[in-house]
């Protein structure tokens, strides 16, 4: 592969556990890259359901996997010419993504393209398996955690503050749902790898998570000078 001395950071996580702000602003603190693994998921549920294909439909789905014409430029997500950042972000396509994700052909067609994510001078990647399955031999490993009830909080005030009109009982469901769906799948389930450090986030902010992170990073790159 020719990268594997690259620094790479793997966060891991549930739904709404805080991944995706955490990640970016470690990302952006040390300089380093920024892959949000959950947003390629998004995008297959997203042509998926754009070009009628069935969310079962393991074969077409890897297809539609292998061509995804996606560009990141900042916080901006491009599919083809399109921008599809706040879309990519709603329900629907979290709901899908979780589907489009049970399948492991889906899985397979994305690894080189998330490993290609890691380049000088790093990478932080945020997602379920980045840990255990896309950098195994990543130089820190997270595991973000936080209690269902202020997930569902968090993500409420994420689609209020958005101008999404949702009923937080709505929200606490689809989230108890896709833990289910995530935990339990057969391939990449999503589970807390052996050698990464858990992070409660229940009670903490933004911030502090932040900074244990790059405290943690701290201490492994002093350790290895
Ligand atoms: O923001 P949130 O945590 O709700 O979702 P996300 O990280 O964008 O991921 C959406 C869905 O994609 C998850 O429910 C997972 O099923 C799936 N996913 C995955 O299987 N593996 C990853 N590395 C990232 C996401």
């Amino acid at each position: 592969m020719g990268n594997n001395n690259i620094p790479v950071i793997a966060i891991d996580g549930p739904s709404a556990s805080g991944k995706g702000t955490v990640a970016r602003r470690v990302s952006e603190s040390l300089g380093f890259h920024y892959l949000d693994s959950g947003t390629l998921y998004r995008l297959v549920a997203l042509v998926a359901s754009r070009t009628g294909v069935d969310l079962a439909d393991e074969e077409a789905l890897a297809n539609i996997t292998e061509h995804l014409d996606v560009t990141f430029e900042g916080t901006e997500i491009r599919l083809g010419s399109e921008d599809v950042t706040d879309i990519v972000r709603s329900e629907t396509c979290g709901n899908g993504a979780s589907r489009v994700a049970a399948h492991s052909q889906v899985r397979k067609a994305l690894l080189g393209r998330q490993r290609a994510f890691r380049r000088n001078p790093g990478l932080v990647a945020d997602g379920r398996d980045m840990c255990s399955v896309v950098f195994p031999d990543a130089t820190l490993k997270i595991f973000l955690v936080a209690n269902t009830e202020t997930r569902a909080q968090r993500r409420y005030k994420q689609l209020m503050g958005k101008g999404v009109d949702v009923k937080i009982a709505t929200i606490l469901q689809d989230i108890r749902e896709r833990d289910a769906r995530d935990s339990g799948r057969s391939v990449a389930p999503l589970k807390q790898d052996a050698d990464s450090s858990s992070i409660d986030t229940t009670l903490l902010n933004i911030t502090e998570v932040v900074n244990q992170i790059l405290r943690q990073y701290a201490e492994i790159c002093t350790k290895n000078v």
